[in-house]
């Protein structure tokens, strides 16, 4: 069983960094896998609504960064991760860029397995940020992992990450809580218990 994570910062060994190794932590302890995928530093492409990814295999037509690379491992993943820092009270441009072409082009391999955001904060913009970031979750009939206080953590360095405690504990019990749902769902399986199939969704768009 493996739990695939995404850095939303542009720093791979920030504070985001920090809370999701926390997660894998946790998550090596409970004997589960799990892999970050940095979005790094690199210019990173918004969706340009192009449909391309329509005809492909749950991949973008552009293969210059980490979306497809994602794709491919999601397939053989059990969770997932998301992690940003909050700019400006909201998620960085960057992981919203990829989680739109993520989801946009392969929202059938996450869809159905457990997982949770993170957002990371100096001070404010948390809540703003996880309700923008969950909404991927909720959307793709993935179910949303909770904890003991909302997923987020403070600092504006590394270190500072370790020193918020209740945020510390709050990863290790979104860990836990994903690795006990993974379980189940595993289980579930296991016992006959089927995904529910439903008739394609109809689209109204609001007009009709
Ligand atoms: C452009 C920018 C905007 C930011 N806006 C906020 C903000 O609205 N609220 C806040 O508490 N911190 C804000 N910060 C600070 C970061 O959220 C904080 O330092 C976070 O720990 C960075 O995570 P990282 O080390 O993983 O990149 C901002 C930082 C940057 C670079």
């Amino acid at each position: 069983m493996k739990v695939l994570m995404l850095n939303g910062s542009p720093d791979s060994d920030g504070c985001t960094m920090a809370a999701l190794e926390i997660v894998a932590g946790t998550l090596k302890d409970e004997g589960i896998d799990s892999e970050i995928i940095q979005t790094g530093k690199s210019p990173v492409r918004d969706c340009i609504a192009c449909n391309a990814c329509a005809k492909l295999d749950n991949q973008c037509a552009f293969g210059d960064d980490c979306v497809n690379e994602f794709l491919r491992k999601a397939k053989d993943a059990d969770g997932f991760v998301f992690g940003t820092p909050v700019y400006y009270a909201h998620p960085s441009g960057r992981v919203l860029s990829l989680l739109d072409r993520i989801f946009c082009a392969g929202s059938s391999v996450l869809s159905y397995k457990p997982g949770f955001a993170v957002a990371c904060a100096r001070r404010a913009g948390t809540i703003a940020s996880l309700d923008v970031m969950n909404k991927y979750f909720t959307i793709n009939q993935m179910p949303l992992v909770g904890s003991t206080y909302w997923t987020e953590v403070h600092g504006a360095q590394k270190a500072d990450v370790a020193k918020d405690r209740e945020g510390v504990e709050t990863m290790i019990y979104a860990a836990k809580n994903l690795v006990w749902l993974i379980k189940c769902i595993e289980s579930g399986k296991k016992s006959g218990i089927t995904i529910p199939c439903f008739k394609k969704v109809e689209r109204t768009n609001f007009i009709r």
